[in-house]
């Protein structure tokens, strides 16, 4: 990964009490996401309808769509329960002194 890197928030941005964020990459609507110590990156609208992941709910590593609940595994991006069935598009993100940058251009 050769990329030029983005500076797209602070760790301690993401609001502890759901663990994830909604941030603009780029003309991207991503969802930024904390599991532990580890972060994560995905789109951020449910390729279902018209709901914002931000607002769902992390459970066991997935995240729970708000909408009709339809799940995806956060790291991979895989759908996980219906009524879902297309995965969601996953980003690399790397934490450097307690800022995450995401990589220009990446899908
Ligand atoms: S909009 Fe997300 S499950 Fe329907």
């Amino acid at each position: 990964m050769s990329g030029h890197w983005i500076p797209i928030a602070k760790v301690a941005d993401v609001p502890e009490e759901t663990g994830t964020m909604r941030v603009i990459h780029g003309t991207e609507a991503v969802c930024l996401y904390l599991l532990g110590d580890k972060v994560c990156a995905t789109q951020d609208r449910c390729p279902h309808g018209n709901a914002s992941l931000a607002e769902g709910y992390i459970v066991d590593g997935m995240i729970e769509c708000p909408l009709h609940q339809g799940m995806f595994d956060i790291a991979t991006g895989v759908v996980k329960t219906p009524p879902c069935t297309v995965n969601l598009t996953t980003y690399p993100v790397k934490v450097e002194d307690g800022v995450i940058y995401l990589e220009e251009g990446a899908r």
